[in-house]
């Protein structure tokens, strides 16, 4: 068995929107508690970690991992155009120190998703504007929080508007106890409904401006996004030209079926394009769920078991994205991977499985950096609300009590066995 590197870090991921609560100055938030909404639920208190951080980054540390990739909020630091929170800055530099003083290398994610709300006024991921002002609230990062920060993903996923659009035409097998919008066609044509108009009025903007990340797939929108990331990387590396820069990619493992050409496009729209503005980074960030069928007409229904995201449950897709991606000649870091289900059985073959394809890769001299679990916690899946169980935790949303899974301490234990601790069995 190849053994992982001394220095690989080994650690589960979040996102802010995702698990702090009560994240109201950003769009989603406007998005979620709008009467109409696709949303099957609001986030709300999600999972504390606002307040619970401290509790949450040591248990994380005890269960033996050395890094957590977390996002830092832009509507908390920047509730208004211009206008900085001291105090929530300072707040996540509690955070990040508390990560170093448990030994946890900290990786920051700036942008997962949500945008504040008075970005929509700009017109959002559709205008220019946008670039100047996320490389501002970076800049801001890089020179209040940055001598804690050794590692930045500067945009969530900048692909997923592509990868979204590749999925919603391929053909859906709904699984018959799926969440409502399960098959994901409550994203459609979220635009014509009566909901997008009031979320509009509601942040006091015409519908056109009404831009938010996930919905924003035009080509204008894919350039802005591109050049955020330029923007931002460029101002980090100014301030602090130790950081490390990278972005992150939502990639499936695109297998042909006698569709070859298909396959090329698709590679294409969610990988190959946004090469040219990776150029300067210092890795990227790969993220995988599962795997796409595709034929000569495009994609194909699944075949395997459904996860409850609807996805096949394939583990060994990581293994072809890192292949893939390795082409792209960066250093590459999992900072995403996991399945969404209640058997946690299953979640550690899964993990099992994926690590074999990781080592397999770092075998054939593949450049893989580390590995975050998604997600630390059972959390806010977005549109599917609470309802999908990514976490290695379980989350008790009423009384806020987390409970480690057995597939906490199975990851827990490879990642100290790798790098050469004590174990606790
Ligand atoms: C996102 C996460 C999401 C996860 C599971 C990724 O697309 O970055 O926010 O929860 O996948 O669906």
């Amino acid at each position: 068995m190849t053994s992982f590197p001394k220095t690989f870090l080994w650690g589960t991921a979040t996102a802010a929107h995702q698990v702090e609560g009560n994240n109201f100055n950003a769009d989603f938030w406007v998005m979620e508690t709008t009467p109409g909404t696709i949303f099957a639920e609001p986030s709300g208190d999600a999972c504390d970690h606002y307040h619970r951080y401290a509790e949450d980054i040591r248990l994380l540390s005890e269960l033996g991992f050395n890094a957590y990739r977390f996002s830092i909020e832009w509507a908390r630091v920047e509730p208004e155009d211009g206008l900085f929170s001291a105090a929530t800055i300072a707040h996540y530099r509690r955070m990040l120190a508390c990560c170093h003083e448990h030994g946890i290398t900290p990786m920051v994610t700036l942008h997962h998703f949500t945008s504040p709300r008075w970005t929509m006024r700009l017109g959002g991921w559709e205008s220019a504007e946008i670039v100047a002002r996320f490389a501002r609230y970076a800049e801001r990062i890089a020179r209040d929080l940055g001598d804690l920060i050794p590692y930045y993903c500067t945009i969530n996923e900048a692909n997923l508007p592509s990868l979204l659009a590749v999925m919603l035409s391929a053909p859906q097998r709904k699984r018959d106890d799926a969440p409502v919008g399960a098959d994901m066609s409550a994203m459609r044509n979220p635009r014509e409904t009566p909901w997008w108009q009031e979320c509009a009025r509601r942040m006091g903007i015409a519908p056109e401006r009404l831009n938010p990340f996930l919905f924003s797939n035009t080509p204008s929108a894919r350039a802005i996004v591109c050049r955020a990331h330029e923007a931002a990387r460029e101002v980090i590396k100014r301030v602090r030209p130790e950081a490390r820069v990278g972005i992150t990619l939502a990639l499936v493992d695109v297998q042909s079926r006698g569709g070859d050409q298909v396959a090329q496009r698709i590679w294409h729209d969610i990988l190959y394009s946004f090469a040219p503005h990776l150029k300067g980074d210092d890795f990227l960030g790969v993220q995988n769920y599962s795997r796409m069928l595709v034929g000569p007409d495009g994609p194909l229904p699944p075949e395997l078991e459904l996860t409850q995201m609807g996805y096949e449950f394939y583990p060994e897709a990581l293994a072809g994205v890192l292949r893939e991606t390795s082409k792209l000649g960066l250093p590459l870091i999992v900072t995403e991977n996991g399945v969404a289900t209640d058997d946690d059985a299953r979640r550690i073959e899964f993990i099992d499985r994926a690590l074999a394809g990781v080592q397999a890769c770092l075998r054939d001299g593949i450049d893989v950096r580390g590995y975050t679990y998604w997600s630390a916690f059972d959390n806010f899946e977005w549109m599917l609300g609470y309802k999908m169980h990514f976490g290695l935790i379980a989350v008790d949303r009423a009384t806020q009590q987390r409970t480690v899974k057995p597939s906490a301490r199975h990851l827990g234990e490879i990642a100290r066995r790798a790098r050469g601790l004590a174990l606790h069995l």
